[in-house]
């Protein structure tokens, strides 16, 4: 017997971003999901109801006076495995936010108990705004993921936060929602830093020491923290992959500048310091003690020049050694020998709670989809990570640092 289909429901609102939702919808059928498309009457100026039909193949309506006999307005609700209004206008977000329910879509997110996804798209003056912002922490407190907007060319000639995010990376928010099952968003309300990639350490201005890390793993722990309700700042060093959708993405190329970008946004001026802070990054020990501002020439007869090096600050033992409250340092170690005990030695050395600890050599690890590790505790037995997923040994590490986080000091209402 073939397991039922996970039951989607997929909101649509009127903003222009709905076209690219046809995208996420695409790759929700193809994955094997049952997908309701339920728009609101006006997203439809933008996208018809054919479009959505055909992509979903189920019938489309946006009102509850359609097919009464049936009870839409409960009955996609109660039988959906996941609600994901993408995009979310202000609109819909005040909507949610006050319980209305004139039409299905809103009818649908007040009888759904399973969770419940928003993925805004606006003009940044309306996702600033402070009705929008409390609509959005309302739904927030009430266990509801509203990622955070892209940032980037909005319709129009104007930039900055409210893009729709990449659908492709909607699609992974979807399937690590769906992968936890309903389980609580044990990270709602909290901020996370992690930071993924390998720094660069210029030698001169086309050359640079560099490391093979693909940034795969740090940004494996950016989406299932996403999914898990935080907000997540990514730190990350020279990647070539999409932005995860509802993390704020900080550009850096070497050592010196993700210490400064890792710092900030662990503690960051006037803000409370992050919940936790989680190193992925390959972060070069070591670079180049003389930057030459012109490219280095062969010279004719002689031999290249030594290239002298300097240390590196270590980022993660300096999280480790400052004075924290209740914030939670995660460091990874590659290592190709005497992996344990190299190990617990690093963990000490670096004053990290929690270490994730894998063999790297030529096969492993580095630019793979999985990965294996033990994590070891400052305090507490280790934890076996068995080879899998990138994203299941990120979402271990999540529940060791959930386990470990203090409750908030103002608590947060309880989800539905
Ligand atoms: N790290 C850091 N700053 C550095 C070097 C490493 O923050 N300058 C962090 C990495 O992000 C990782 C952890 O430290 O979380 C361990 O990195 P690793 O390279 O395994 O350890 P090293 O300190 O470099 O030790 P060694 O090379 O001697 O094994």
């Amino acid at each position: 017997m073939t397991a039922p289909k996970p039951r989607v429901v997929l909101g649509v609102s009127a903003g222009i971003a709905a076209y690219k939702v046809c995208e996420l919808l695409r790759r929700l059928t193809e994955s094997g999901h049952d997908v309701h498309v339920v728009p609101t009457a006006d997203a439809l100026r933008f996208v018809g109801e054919p479009t959505w039909a055909a992509l979903s193949g189920n019938p489309v309506s946006t009102q509850v006076w359609d097919g009464v006999s049936e009870v839409p307005h409960v009955r996609l609700g109660q039988h959906a495995d996941l609600v994901f209004v993408a995009p979310a206008t202000a609109d819909m977000l005040a909507r949610a936010a006050h319980g209305l329910a004139g039409d299905l879509l809103t009818n649908t997110l007040l009888t759904a108990r399973c969770p419940v996804v928003f993925a805004p798209a606006m003009h940044t003056e309306m996702w600033e705004h402070p009705a929008t912002q409390a609509n959005v922490a309302t739904l927030r407190a009430r266990g509801s993921i509203v990622v955070e907007p892209a940032s980037g060319r909005l319709t129009g000639k104007d930039t900055g936060p409210g893009r729709l995010p990449d659908p492709a990376e909607l699609f992974e928010v979807a399937r690590a929602v769906l992968a936890r099952g309903g389980v609580d968003h044990d990270l709602a309300g909290r901020h996370v830093v992690v930071s993924a990639g390998g720094t660069r350490e210029a030698l001169d201005p086309v050359r640079f020491l560099g490391n093979r890390s693909s940034g795969l793993q740090g940004y494996a722990l950016a989406r299932t923290a996403v999914a898990r309700g935080a907000r997540v700042t990514l730190v990350s060093a020279n990647v070539a992959l999409p932005d995860p959708a509802g993390a704020t993405v900080v550009r850096v190329e070497s050592a010196e500048q993700m210490r400064a970008a890792v710092l900030a946004a662990a503690r960051p001026a006037g803000a409370a310091e992050a919940d936790a802070v989680v190193m992925a990054a390959a972060v070069a020990d070591f670079r180049p003690a003389d930057y030459r501002d012109s490219k280095i020439k062969k010279s004719p007869g002689t031999g290249p020049e030594p290239i002298r090096l300097v240390q590196n600050p270590d980022i993660l033992a300096e999280l480790g050694a400052r004075p924290r409250g209740d914030q939670v340092v995660v460091g990874f170690a590659a290592e190709t020998d005497d992996v344990l005990a190299n190990g617990r030695a690093k963990l000490a050395r670096k004053g990290a709670d929690l270490l994730v600890v894998n063999q790297v050599g030529a096969d492993l690890t580095f630019g793979r989809p999985d990965n294996a590790a033990v994590v070891l505790a400052a305090e507490g037995p280790p934890t076996e990570i068995p080879r899998g997923p990138k994203e299941a040994l990120a979402d271990t590490v999540w529940d060791l640092v959930a386990a470990r986080l203090k409750p908030p000091a103002v608590p947060l209402p309880a989800t539905t």
